[in-house]
Parts: structure tokens; C-alpha cells; sequence
């Protein structure tokens, strides 16, 4: 008989918490496990769930092969129950032994679970006062066996039981749409508490419920109080319970926090308070159906980062480099200075003329200090704000020491699920940045960016970053909260607020690609976690906003007219008017109408209901014909001509004939050559051109879009020293200076949406079920790589794909999860191989290999397609002053791709109104080079 190793990670819903998970929020929780290791044979015939509650044992039998997100099998949980669980699976004649035991506890599931009110200071804690502290102290009998603290407030709330930190979460509750869901943490709090006498105290900070929001300086979006709700409850080993809750008894006194906000920044005061001022509470109206438990895991403190260097600036500033863009905020060990001292730090994420470089960050002050106590030691660092920085001015100190300076990074503490290397350094670089601008713009709320006065839900932005996201980190529970909010938030025409949860008033009643987030985000996270329960939860706020933007395009099917965003950052547009892209903002409408309306289709007919999905799939056909009747020539140009517009006809099967899918291919790939492969799309290309690219034939041109490194490029920001992907393709000028433009991020992830061509095709990783149940293995080696590998963590374990290629050779090797198929095309192999779990290798002729040399009567698109030729025609050129650059090349040789290479020479000298000087040494140095 063959083996099955017993199951492990079992997990309940998308939590990751190490186990037990505490607080689930339903009382049906879905299960998952992974089966690490089995014979090849072994396929899942059947599990078994062992589950014991209260001294009592159940096993249940399923005969299905599920082990992703099964149904909950026994009875419901009720609140506060907890229930350890264990799994066995079965199959092929192989029985696993059982898994280790996991727990879940529900929280509290209804409202009438909560005793506690919501409490507010009454005379302290007012805007602009200094943060109140509520707190309450209470005797306790011996014999405690589990003791619970379940809290949230409006505002940032940090308890400490007894003088120890409750948790370790950090800007909890975390910021969803307060108005109609507020969460709730539940915190285990057993060891904290003690016999006779305890003191619960609860720190309290504007964070997003009061502090400032938004570019306008508005503040106190939610309401002007802040206020705690926070329920203790405690069991003896005589089976007592005690429960204690918020409550007019509570006090109130000021703490040494003068000032918080996520803007800008944290004012304490460090020194002892003999002043305390004391204040009475009162319980404040609130409701408490709004109070959810959380679905994705908390903000913590994910990593420190040491000072990777302290030095003085020009001015005589002193600054400190943490070699690092990231999330957080600085932590400083200081000793033996003056009571009353004050220390200062300022954040930013570059320098400019050697100083901070705050421009961009617009009016947030991020700005931290301190008035110390003048103890031996004092560590300096707030919680109840965070920045978005590299660098960091320290004042008020006689000196600093490298040591004594840490980056706390601080962000929703996500499960790293993907991974991706190559050969090369810089597109691993790449690859870092994008994951260290997920880190920190995954705060609890995917944001666009992390440090100026925004920091908001923008829809587009996540809408393209969603399938990379959910590569890089099980994001399948945070987007899932973010998504519940974007419902709540949706309008009753079904129109979508630009940023989620909403707290700008925008003219904007819809704009495509950021509304569509409530289409496309549900898609992702079924097609990467083959969650279908959340599909269908979303399905009526899909189709609202399907319906909405179907409303606006009226019986000719075409969403045109309106403002739009249209394809924000497209390089080419004014640094002031990012929405003066070269892709006609019509087509874009209407392609995002024809995509969002078809995955409504297909979601429809996931969560079983035809008709409706027969519906909204009839619908995209309509609009498809539209668009093409519109919008495309019989022989496949797209209106607008710009590369964004063929890629999301290419990508979204716009295009009804082969041959226009053939020429608009053609078309991508020629202005993509006319660029000199620099890229010249904004959000909306930028995540589809590779794809379209790679799907139309042109690979090669893809990956020289890939390793362009002149500006604007995915590479150019690596090459001025990026540590994130930016907001804008030229944030930083080449001569080092900020861009001019108001709006300028250097930690943004819109643009690092390409990663998940990395992975799904470079590397050659991608799911072809929901889920990855099947795994699409289909890499593609190019000669500017030696090797790529990707590893993800699916929702059935790790799959893996790596190749190289050496000697002439290519060698692949796949990794299946047990429970999972794969489809592998070897590159070079007329037809597929099908695989189950377990590692594979091929090996086959490496079909990069070949150093082509260029075909005699090539034409001047050849020429361009030849790598090293075209490097020394840009190289001469240049040198002999008929361009400035390669940009410049490509450009003056747009209009004569088809001509033959012969011509090339007197085709880049043609810059009207004469011919360039130098053509004649330009002759000299190519003839021998360019084919007659
Ligand atoms: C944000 C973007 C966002 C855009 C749309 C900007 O201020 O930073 O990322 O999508 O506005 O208007």
C-alpha cells in the first residue's frame, strides 16, 4: 500500500494566524489543508474531519476529493465557542494519518454578545487635545483558564492589561468603511491578567476615524469623538464567568501624546506627567450591527531595518539612510540627554540636492518628536501614525549613532505566498521593489501610495495590482474585507467610489478601470483561491456596477463622453494632466465595459445561476460588436493608434477576425519597436501589454520592453538606485531631480503590475483552474535570461516551476501540489505533457540558444529586432551626432520599418527639415554591419 502524509496547514476561512485562530467571524467556517507529500497515485477520494467541542468527539466522512475552502461539517459554532479539528484524507487504497490538531474560536457573532458600550472621555481627548486613556481596574478570582479581550474603537485604540501590551498588533482596529463595518479584534489575554487587582487601560489616537484624510486637510471624516468599546471576559476552573465591559465607571486621563496623525506624524512627551489630568466618561450612542470580525490578518510590525548609514547633509543636517523605501517608523535608543529635550524626526523617501525631499509628500507633515524625560534610556518611537520614508533627519541630538537607529516596517502582516528569480539582477530588483510596494501600501486597505496626504483605497490602482498581489502574499482575506466595504460603499445606482473606503467627495460619478475594480478584483481571488463564496457574495455589487456602466452606454453599447481617468500616468501626458494619455479614453471605457460585463457572465455561471449569466454574457457580445464597429478598421487598427488600446483589444478578444487580431498584434509590437522599447503605457496598458505582446507572437519585443533600462522604463528606477516601484515612470528625472508634478509617489504598485507576467509567463506559473487545482506551466526563455524560476504557495501547497538553460540545452523542473494538476508545454514539444503532483524535469534543445545572425535583405524592423546590431546602430549613431539617443532612433525609423536595412542609414539622418550631419560618418561605421 502507498502512502499519504498526514494533511497539515489546516486553516479556517483565509485566516493564516499561527494557530488557534481566535475571533473567526462566521459560525460556519470553510476548511483547508494542504497534503504535503503522497505516492504518485494518490488522489483524494475522500476526508474526514475529526472535530472536538466541549469534551465531546465528532468525525465526519466526506466522499469528495475538496480539500480547499470545504464546507464547515457539523453543527454551527456559537459565539465564543471554540473547536479543535483535525483531518484525515483517503484515496487510491491510501489512508493518511491525522493532521495536527488546529483551533477556532468564534467570536462574537451577534450583536446582543456585547454587554460592553461604546465609551467616549467626556471633558479630555477633544480634537486637538492631547490622546486620552480610558481605564478601568477590577478584582479577579484565582483559577482564571482563558480570558478574552475583544475591543475596537473610533480612532486607534492600543490597550495594555496589567502594564503589558495586549497584542501585538499595531494601528488596530485598521481602517474599513466605519459606517458600515467596524472591526473587532479578539485578543487572548489569559496570561495577562491576574488574581485580585487589574488595571486595563486603553490608549486612544485619531488614526483614520478623526485624523486628517484626503488632499483637502479635512479631518474627523467619521465623526469628532473618539471612543472605545472593549469587553473582558474571563472563566474559572469553577466554570465562572465573568464578563466586564465599557461603561460610564470607566475613567479618563491625558496621556503623553500631544498630537497624532497618520499624516503627520506623532508630538510625546516623554516626561513623567504629575499633572495628570483626570476625566470622567460617558457611554456614546453607536451601533454596534456594524462591528465585524476580521477576515485578513492585522497590522504588525513586520521586520526592523538597521541604519544602513548616518551622515551629515549640505546644510549640516543630520540624516539616516536605511538603504530601503518602506512603511513604518523610526525607533531611536537615546541616553542621558536633559529632561525637556526635544528630538525631531522628519521622514522622506529621497533625497534631492542631498536634502530630504519631502515635496511630495504634499502637506503631510510626517514629522515625529519627542520631549524626553531625561532617563539613562529613553526609546523614542510612536504607534499611532506611519510613514512612507528611506530617509530620515534626526535634530535635537548631539549626535546620532547608527546603532541606535532602527526602521520599525510596519503593514498588514500578509503570508508570503510568491516568489520569482532569475538571472538577472536588475529584473530582480524589480521584482523586490514591487514586493516591498505591496508591503507598504497593504496597510489594512490597498492604497495607492504610503506616505503623502493620501493614502486612500484608490479602486484602479488595486484593480491592476490585484493579480500580483495575490501572487505575492495570500491576499485572499484583506481584499476580501476591502471588498465587503467597496459593496457598502456602492451607490444605489450601482456606480463605484474612486477610492474605497470613501472619503473624497469626487465630481467623478465613474471612471473605467477604477470601478471595474468591483468586477475584476472578485474575479482574481476566485481565479487564485477558487474561493467561490465570496464570488457569489459579490455578485450583486458586480453586477450593479455592470449595469450602472451598461446604463451610461446607452442602446449603441459604447461607453463614451465623461471625464475619464483613462490611462492614468501614460508617460507621454503632461506631468499636470496624467489624464492626457495617448489611448482615446472612449476605447477604454468600452473595453472595460465589454471585460467587466463578460466576467459578470462567467462569475454568474460559477455561482450557478444561467440565466443571469447568459444575460451579462450576451451583453459583452453586444458591446464587443460595438467596439469593433466603432472602433476597429476591418484590417485591425484600433482607434488611437496607442499601444494601450491593442493591448486591451488583444488581451480582452476584442477584436472579432484572426487577421485584425494578427495586424493589431503586428501593430503593438511595431510601436513598441517606434518607442526604442520604451514602455508608453499608463495604469491601464501597463498591466496587459506583456500579455498582449506574448499572446500575438512577439515575445522577443516583450522582453526588450522587459530589460529596457532608459527612461521611462520598468528598469530606468531600478537603475537610479529604486528601492520601490514609483508612482510615475520618470518620478525621478534622470539628472536625480523630483519630478515637477504634484502627485509624485516613489512607492506606488500600479506600475508594478507586470510582475505577474514574470510569473505566469517568464517564469512560466500560472493557474488554469480556479484555485491552481490545475496549474498552467508554460515558460518562456529568452536569450536575455539564463534561468527564471517562480514558487508559489497555492491554496493546495507549493508549486514551482524553474528553468535554465546551458549548453545548448534547457533544462525545466516543475513542482505539483498534491491535489493538483499541471499542463506543461516544454517549450520546442508539439504537444502538452499532464502531470500530477510530484516533481518533474524535462529537458529539450534550448530554443533560445541560437544567436541568429541577420538575414540578408532584412528590412530596418529587423534591424531593431536585432539586439546587438540595433545596440551598435544606436551606438554609432549617437557617436556620430545624428541622434541624441535611442528614443530618438526609433522614432525617425518608425515610418520605415518595411524598408530595407540599406536604408536605414539615410532613413535616421532624415530629420526634416535637412538631412542630419554626420550621415556620412554614420554610413561609413554601418555599411559593413547592415545586409545590402
Ligand atoms: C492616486 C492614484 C489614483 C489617481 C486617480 C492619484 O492621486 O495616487 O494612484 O488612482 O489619483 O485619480
Amino acid at each position: 500500500m502507498g502512502h499519504v502524509a498526514a494533511p497539515t496547514a489546516v486553516r479556517f476561512e483565509h485566516r493564516t494566524d499561527e494557530d488557534p485562530v481566535l475571533g473567526i467571524g462566521t459560525a460556519t467556517p470553510r476548511l483547508s489543508w494542504i497534503v504535503p507529500a503522497a505516492d504518485a497515485a494518490f488522489i483524494q477520494e475522500a476526508y474526514e474531519v475529526e472535530l472536538t467541542r466541549a469534551g465531546t468527539c465528532e468525525v465526519i466522512r466526506v466522499t469528495v476529493g475538496d480539500q480547499v475552502l470545504v464546507p464547515w461539517p457539523a453543527a454551527p459554532l456559537s459565539s465564543r465557542e471554540s473547536v479543535r479539528v483535525r483531518v484525515r484524507v483517503s484515496g487510491a487504497g491510501m489512508r493518511s494519518a491525522w493532521s495536527d490538531p488546529a483551533t477556532v474560536e468564534a467570536g462574537l457573532l451577534r450583536t446582543e454578545d456585547w454587554t460592553a458600550r461604546f465609551i467616549s472621555p467626556r471633558e479630555l481627548g477633544k480634537l486637538g487635545a492631547p490622546a486620552p486613556v480610558l481605564r478601568s481596574t477590577f478584582d479577579l478570582p484565582g483559577g482564571v483558564v482563558t480570558a478574552r479581550l475583544y475591543a475596537t474603537a473610533h480612532g486607534l485604540y492600543e490597550a495594555t492589561l496589567n502594564g503589558r501590551r495586549v497584542g501585538d498588533q499595531v494601528l488596530a482596529p485598521g481602517w474599513t468603511s466605519y459606517g458600515h463595518r467596524l472591526r473587532y479584534q479578539t485578543y487572548d489575554v489569559t496570561e495577562l491578567v491576574r488574581e485580585g487587582g487589574n488595571d486595563l487601560e486603553v490608549l486612544l489616537g485619531n488614526g483614520w476615524y478623526r485624523g486628517r484624510l484626503g488632499w483637502d486637510g479635512r479631518h474627523a471624516h467619521y465623526g469628532d469623538r473618539l471612543a472605545l468599546l472593549a469587553q473582558l471576559e474571563v472563566t474559572t476552573s469553577d466554570g465562572q464567568v465573568i464578563r466586564l465591559g465599557t461603561d460610564a465607571f470607566w475613567t479618563a486621563r491625558e496621556s503623553g501624546v500631544l498630537a497624532d496623525d497618520l499624516y503627520d506624524g506623532q508630538r510625546t512627551d516623554l516626561r513623567p506627567r504629575a499633572d495628570d489630568r483626570a476625566g470622567t466618561v460617558e457611554v456614546v450612542d453607536a451601533d454596534l450591527a456594524r462591528l465585524v470580525a476580521p477576515d485578513g490578518p492585522p497590522v504588525r510590525v513586520t521586520q526592523v531595518l538597521p541604519a544602513a548609514a548616518v551622515f551629515s547633509s549640505p546644510s549640516g543636517a543630520t540624516l539616516v539612510d536605511f538603504g530601503q523605501n518602506l512603511v513604518g517608523w523610526v525607533r531611536l535608543r537615546v541616553r542621558d540627554q536633559a529632561p525637556g529635550q526635544e528630538v525631531v524626526v522628519r521622514h522622506a523617501e529621497v533625497l534631492e540636492d542631498g536634502e530630504l525631499g519631502v515635496r511630495p509628500l504634499r502637506t503631510a507633515k510626517a514629522t515625529d518628536s519627542y520631549r524626553l524625560a531625561g532617563a539613562p534610556l529613553e526609546v523614542l518611537e510612536p504607534s499611532l501614525t506611519f510613514h512612507g520614508f528611506r530617509y530620515a533627519e534626526i535634530s535635537g541630538l548631539p549626535e546620532v549613532r547608527a546603532e541606535d537607529v532602527e526602521a520599525v516596517v510596519v503593514g498588514s502582516d500578509l503570508r508570503r505566498t510568491g516568489w520569482f528569480s532569475s538571472s538577472n539582477p536588475q529584473l530582480d530588483r524589480f521584482h523586490e521593489n514591487v514586493v516591498w510596494g505591496m508591503r507598504g501600501n497593504f496597510v489594512d486597505v490597498p492604497t495607492d501610495c504610503p506616505q503623502r496626504d493620501e493614502r486612500l483605497g484608490w479602486t484602479g490602482d488595486i484593480q491592476v495590482f490585484a493579480p500580483t498581489a495575490s501572487f505575492l502574499f495570500d491576499s485572499a482575506g484583506f481584499l476580501s474585507s476591502w471588498l465587503a466595504d467597496l459593496a457598502a460603499e456602492q451607490r444605489p445606482d450601482g456606480s463605484v467610489p474612486l477610492v474605497v473606503p470613501n472619503v473624497i467627495e469626487s465630481p467623478l460619478p465613474a471612471a473605467a478601470a477604477w470601478g471595474d475594480a468591483a468586477t475584476l478584483v472578485p474575479w482574481v481571488l476566485y481565479q487564485r483561491t477558487g474561493d467561490v463564496g465570496l464570488l457569489e457574495r459579490q455578485l450583486p455589487s458586480m453586477r450593479a456596477w455592470v449595469d450602472y456602466i451598461a446604463g451610461l452606454a446607452g442602446a449603441d453599447r459604447l461607453w463614451t463622453g465623461g471625464f475619464q481617468l483613462g490611462d492614468w500616468l501614460d508617460p507621454t501626458a503632461p506631468h499636470d494632466a496624467p489624464f492626457e494619455a495617448q489611448a482615446d479614453p472612449d476605447v477604454v471605457a468600452t473595453g472595460y465595459l465589454a471585460r467587466s460585463a463578460e466576467v459578470v457572465g462567467l462569475a454568474a455561471a460559477v455561482a450557478g445561476d444561467a440565466d443571469v449569466a447568459e444575460k451579462y454574457a450576451r451583453l459583452a457580445g453586444e458591446v464587443r460588436d460595438a467596439f469593433a464597429r466603432e472602433f476597429v478598421t476591418p484590417g485591425g487598427r484600433v482607434l488611437s493608434d496607442a499601444p494601450t488600446v491593442y493591448a486591451l483589444a488583444l488581451a480582452w478578444a476584442l477584436l472579432p477576425t484572426a487577421d485584425q487580431r494578427h495586424h493589431a498584434g503586428d501593430r503593438l509590437a511595431d510601436l513598441v519597436r517606434a518607442s526604442g522599447f520604451r514602455i508608453s503605457t499608463g495604469f491601464v496598458g501597463t498591466p496587459l501589454i506583456m500579455d498582449a505582446l506574448t499572446g500575438s507572437g512577439h515575445l522577443d519585443v516583450a522582453y526588450r520592453l522587459m530589460f529596457q533600462s532608459g527612461c521611462p522604463s520598468w528598469l530606468y528606477a531600478v537603475t537610479m538606485g529604486a528601492t520601490t516601484v514609483w508612482e510615475r515612470w520618470d518620478a525621478m528625472l534622470p539628472d536625480g531631480q523630483i519630478n515637477p508634478g504634484q502627485m509624485n509617489s516613489f512607492n506606488h504598485y500600479a506600475l508594478g503590475a507586470v510582475a505577474d507576467w514574470l510569473h505566469r509567463t517568464v517564469a512560466g506559473l500560472a493557474p488554469a483552474a480556479p484555485g491552481y487545482r490545475e496549474l498552467l506551466v508554460r515558460p518562456a526563455p529568452d536569450r536575455s535570461l539564463t534561468a527564471a524560476s517562480a514558487r508559489h504557495r497555492t491554496p493546495y501547497g507549493d508549486a514551482e516551476v524553474a528553468w535554465q538553460r546551458s549548453e545548448g540545452r534547457l533544462r525545466l523542473r516543475v513542482v505539483v501540489p498534491v491535489g493538483a494538476t499541471a499542463t506543461v508545454h516544454v517549450p520546442g514539444r508539439p504537444e502538452p505533457a499532464r502531470v500530477g503532483h510530484g516533481t518533474h524535469t524535462w529537458q529539450a534543445a534550448d530554443p533560445a540558444a541560437a544567436n541568429r545572425p541577420l538575414r540578408t535583405q532584412a528590412t530596418v524592423r529587423d534591424v531593431l529586432d536585432h539586439e546587438d546590431t540595433w545596440r551598435q546602430v544606436v551606438a554609432a549613431a549617437v557617436e556620430t551626432g545624428v541622434v541624441g539617443d535611442e528614443a530618438e532612433a526609433a522614432a525617425r525609423l518608425q515610418v520605415f520599418l518595411d524598408a530595407p536595412s540599406s536604408r536605414l542609414v539615410d532613413a535616421l539622418a532624415l530629420a526634416p527639415p535637412g538631412l542630419a550631419k554626420g550621415r556620412k560618418a554614420l554610413h561609413a561605421r554601418l555599411d559593413h554591419l547592415l545586409p545590402p
